[in-house]
């Protein structure tokens, strides 16, 4: 089968470089020349784990990888055509900016030659696989193509397992043909006995932006039962532990921390209740989540301003949305370092692999090449992403470089009893 993938940003490339692993011969396409050259010498734009190593091996040893920067020399031979471009929050305003959705589908209208699959796999508002339908059909036979939902759900850190392991492939269609070429695309599943869901392409749609809502909802949710925790001096993790056992909850998403961030949770819940208020659906728990998070910044911002001396400077460890990628964008730890940054405290920082990227969105930070160097002359440590080289610091070595023993583990990463015997005084989240 020979597949087309429109955009080569995250889901796209991801996408693209695991078909190629499925065995499937994969063009992916994008305007972006500077970006083409990097991809075509087989580097990664942004750190994945395990993506350099997928990219060599399809680009150079199998030749199952090629890119190329348009459409339109491209559908030839195209069996399915991805669109994976970005769907961003518009300026000042919660919905989905779908133009460049829009745009590759008047592309792929202009350039269908024989059947083909088209499929959508950015996230997309309810509605939206219906309208690409309505611009090919424009300009196409509807006998010449058939469109798709198929969304995805990487997580940025563990993209590639999350593609080959995944726990649910989600396919959206209005009738069988296309339902049969998109089982037989994810065959290589079977193995894994991959549940395979097919169904309507509303349905679909939404799944995704439920999926990720839900998921947003279980963080916001025991946050504020972290911030109770705090108060009456309970454990959050001990009660997402004890809520987790209870199969009907499960234990994941349960980890209070500074609030979801990243470039799909904050993006999707506002998105998510923006389309349902165009048709008169007010989703009032997802519009409580985002505001909720939003909130959250400054109030973990305050709690560290009141707790250390004015005119402080500041370690702040771990700038990435999460940890195992050099994403920033939505970042819990960049908005809350620049916000205390902006109260007059000097913020030291580090992290292991986003510091180009906290660099460009903020020129203010000051960036230590090691989590030691930044501690250097700093009178709090600021944990906020869980980064592996963060969980067994050395204390007794960073005891030496502080001005004073305080600190804030966001994450939950430290057993307070410990720090607290080596003379830090210790905030954690929820405890
Ligand atoms: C998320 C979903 O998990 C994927 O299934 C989905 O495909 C993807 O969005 C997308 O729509 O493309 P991702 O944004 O990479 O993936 O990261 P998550 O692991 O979901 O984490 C999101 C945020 O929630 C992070 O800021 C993380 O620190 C925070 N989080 C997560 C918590 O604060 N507590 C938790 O228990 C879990």
């Amino acid at each position: 089968m020979n597949l087309t993938i429109v955009g080569t940003g995250y889901v796209g490339l991801v996408t693209g470089a695991c078909f190629a692993e499925f065995g499937y011969s994969v063009t992916c396409i994008d305007k972006d020349n500077e970006r083409l050259e990097k991809l075509k010498s087989g580097k990664c734009p942004f750190f994945e784990p395990g993506m350099d190593e997928l990219l060599d091996k399809h680009i150079n040893k199998t030749k199952l990888l090629s890119f190329a920067s348009s459409v339109k020399s491209n559908l030839d031979n195209a069996d399915i055509i991805f669109i994976t471009v970005g769907t961003p929050t518009r300026r000042l305003e919660d919905e989905a900016d779908l133009s460049f959705v829009w745009q590759v589908a008047e592309e792929i209208s202009e350039n269908i030659k024989k059947y083909c699959l088209v499929v959508t796999k950015s996230t997309v508002p309810v509605g939206t696989t219906r309208e690409v339908k309505k611009i090919i059909s424009n300009k196409v036979d509807q006998k010449f193509f058939d469109v798709v939902s198929n969304p995805e759900f990487l997580r940025e850190g563990s993209a590639i397992d999350d593609f080959i392991r995944p726990d649910r492939v989600v396919i959206g269609t209005d009738n069988q043909k296309s339902e049969n070429i998109m089982r037989e695309l994810y065959r290589p599943l079977f193995l894994k006995e991959t549940p395979i869901l097919a169904t309507s392409i509303e349905t679909s749609e939404i799944i995704k932006y439920a999926s990720n809502s839900f998921l947003a909802t279980k963080i916001a949710f025991i946050n504020e039962v972290a911030d109770l925790c705090e108060v009456v001096g309970a454990d959050v993790q001990q009660v997402a532990r004890g809520m987790g056992i209870d199969k009907r909850i499960g234990s994941k998403f349960l980890n209070a921390g500074p609030g979801f961030g990243g470039s799909c949770f904050p993006k999707d819940v506002k998105a998510f209740a923006s389309t349902a208020k165009k048709k008169n659906i007010d989703l009032s728990i997802i519009n409580a989540v985002n505001k909720s998070n939003q909130d959250r910044i400054n109030k973990i911002s305050n709690k560290i301003i009141s707790k250390i001396k004015n005119n402080s400077t500041v370690t702040f460890l771990g700038l990435s949305f999460k940890p195992n990628t050099d994403d920033v964008r939505d970042s819990t730890s960049m908005k809350i370092a620049s916000t205390i940054f902006e109260k007059g405290i000097k913020v030291q920082c580090y992290d292991p692999e986003a510091m180009d990227n906290a660099k460009k969105e903020n020129s203010n930070l000051i960036l230590f090449n090691s989590a030691y160097e930044a501690c250097e002359g700093s009178s709090a440590i600021i944990i906020g992403t869980e980064w592996n080289e963060f969980r067994a610091l050395n204390f007794e070595k960073i005891s030496k470089l502080l001005k004073e023993k305080i600190i804030f583990d966001l994450r939950n990463i430290y057993i307070p009893e410990n720090l607290k015997e080596m003379g830090y005084e210790y905030y954690g989240t929820g405890k």
